[in-house]
């Protein structure tokens, strides 16, 4: 499949940094077993997959801005696009040799992501969607999954834990929703969360204390595939609230009511 000029630096600076996270999840299952952890190994495995991406990016687009979880945001003498990227999302799967993790490239230009790259090195999933032009997991197209009824639907979430989020808050959230539909997730991957509703693997994922670069790619592959991605005020302040709804028009609807009605409920 022909990719523009920009998806095919995106892809390619993914599988690079791809090949280097997959050789250090190779190491992790030796590390299990040491009492002290593959941690700090995987921390220096994190920072070398951004410092590739970073690399690569900024070669091919030598103006652009650069935000990464690792290394924070570098401004580019382009001020209207920014590259918005996860090295590693996923992490605590990586960590425990779960092979459910993937590299995330959004690009920002002026205040709305243009194109997405989510990639897993470990299934080769590559998900891709530049703005217009549709959403694609390894050159298939993409479309949301058409369910409409909560009762049929696959739901996947995030779960606050260790002091993040507001656990009573997410108790009651979710109780309501797992009374109401055919099945919960928590993959612990959020934007392989996004390219599996992307995908209609799942039907509706919500969840709060993200960061942009949790969502930026993510979004536009659920947007270009057919389906609604807001905060969960339904409005589009994903980044600066930090919360996300997704799914279809009818799901993404619904959904948000549940989780008014959870917030009413004692
Ligand atoms: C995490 C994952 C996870 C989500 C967390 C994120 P990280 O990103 O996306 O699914 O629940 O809130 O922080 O730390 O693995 O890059
Ligand atoms: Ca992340
Ligand atoms: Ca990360």
């Amino acid at each position: 499949m022909l990719h523009s000029a920009l998806l095919n630096v995106m892809i390619k600076a993914a599988r690079k940094a791809a090949r280097s996270l997959k050789r250090d999840f190779g190491e992790i299952e030796n590390l299990q077993v040491s009492l002290k952890g593959p941690g700090n190994f995987v921390s220096a495995a994190d920072r070398r997959a951004e410092e590739i991406l970073r690399e690569e990016l900024l070669r091919a687009r030598p103006g652009y801005g650069f935000i990464g979880e690792e290394s924070g945001r570098h401004e580019g003498a382009d001020k209207t696009h920014t590259w918005i990227v996860d090295p590693l999302d996923g992490t605590s799967n990586f960590l425990h040799g779960i092979p459910h993790f993937a590299i995330s490239i959004g690009l920002e230009r002026e205040s709305a992501i243009v194109a997405g790259v989510v990639y897993n090195p470990i299934t080769d999933e590559l998900f891709i969607a530049e703005r217009g032009k549709g959403c694609f997991l390894n050159d298939r197209r993409l479309r949301v999954a058409a369910r409409v009824r909560l009762a049929d639907a696959i739901v996947a979430c995030g779960l606050p834990h260790h002091g993040r989020g507001d656990l009573e808050q997410f108790r009651k959230e979710i109780a309501t929703v797992q009374a109401q539909v055919a099945g919960l997730r928590r993959f612990g991957a959020a934007a392989l969360d996004l390219g599996f509703i992307a995908a209609g693997r799942f039907d509706i994922y919500w969840e709060r204390n993200l960061l942009p670069w949790d969502m930026a790619a993510g979004l536009l592959l659920v947007r270009e595939a057919g389906g609604f991605v807001t905060d969960l005020d339904g409005g589009d302040a994903m980044f600066t609230k930090g919360h996300i709804a997704a799914g279809n028009e009818t799901l993404h609807r619904d959904l948000l009511r549940v989780l008014k009605d959870a917030a009413k409920s004692s």
